[in-house]
């Protein structure tokens, strides 16, 4: 199975939570599908947990990448090195890069372009914020976050979209399973009808996940995977939430 349940640690880790981490984890998963699991460390620490959980199966990552291959930038990382390095995905235009950095929809676009110049699976994470969610034009934000990302390069050979409602990250929020799995539904409609040389492999979700409500999230058919944030940082709850996904989902 492909990549379905992510871990993104955000500006979290250090050498000892990393080896913490590792040994609870693998304590307490009790799947063998080690290849739909992803960690997206700091890139510092990248290194570090390729070395402690690669020869399980893990895909590692990262948070972000820049939208060119090399050059006058200081302080980012490009998708080649992703690549030279053994990393598999990156998460692009997170909602936190979007409104923290000015992530632009143009540096969003250059983004995938790198990704997919370089055999690296994009997570392109879409959301509405409350205000959006409140007036009821989530669809309309989702289809315009789609169009503007995918416009300037029509055949991805892969891409897993984050459906992250801005609302529900770290709040402890989420929206109704039921309107998530429409939702992802619609997402579906929307890239295959009007991207379909663009290889669509999975709509997750993403926003105040956990051990609790990830069985009623996971019982939802297109709800495929889950990307995780602050639940992902204690190892036993991650490997508890992925036990969750394997009986319903593998
Ligand atoms: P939380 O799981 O902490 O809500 O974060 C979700 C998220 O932003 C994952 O990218």
């Amino acid at each position: 199975m492909s990549l379905r349940l992510i871990a993104n640690w955000k500006l979290n880790g250090s050498i000892k939570f990393i080896k913490s981490w590792s040994q609870l984890f693998l304590e307490n998963f009790n799947g063998d599908n080690f290849n739909s699991i992803g960690i997206a460390p700091s890139s510092l620490h990248f290194s570090l947990t390729k070395d402690l959980l690669i020869e399980h199966g893990i895909n590692i990552g990262v948070q972000s990448i820049d939208g060119e291959q090399f050059g006058a930038r200081t302080g980012e990382i490009s998708a080649s090195m992703v690549k030279d390095l053994g990393g598999v995905f990156s998460i692009i235009g997170h909602s936190e890069r979007r409104v923290l950095f000015q992530e632009s929809v143009e540096s969003i676009s250059r983004k995938l372009a790198q990704a997919n110049m370089n055999d690296i699976v994009p997570i392109l994470c879409i959301g509405e914020s409350f205000e959006e969610n409140k007036a009821n034009i989530t669809q309309d934000v989702l289809e315009g976050q789609i169009n503007d990302a995918l416009k300037d390069h029509k055949d991805l050979s892969s891409l897993i979209i984050a459906y992250e409602p801005i609302w529900a990250i770290g709040t402890g929020k989420t929206p109704n399973p039921k309107d998530i799995n429409s939702v992802h539904e619609m997402i579906k409609d929307v890239v295959q009808s009007r991207f379909p040389k663009t290889e669509l492999e999975s709509v997750i979700y993403g926003g105040s996940v956990n051990k609790s409500n990830a069985l009623e999230l996971f019982e939802q058919k297109d709800i495929d995977g889950a990307l995780i944030g602050g639940a992902s940082l204690d190892g036993k709850d991650f490997a508890l939430i992925a036990n969750i996904f394997n009986k319903l989902k593998v």
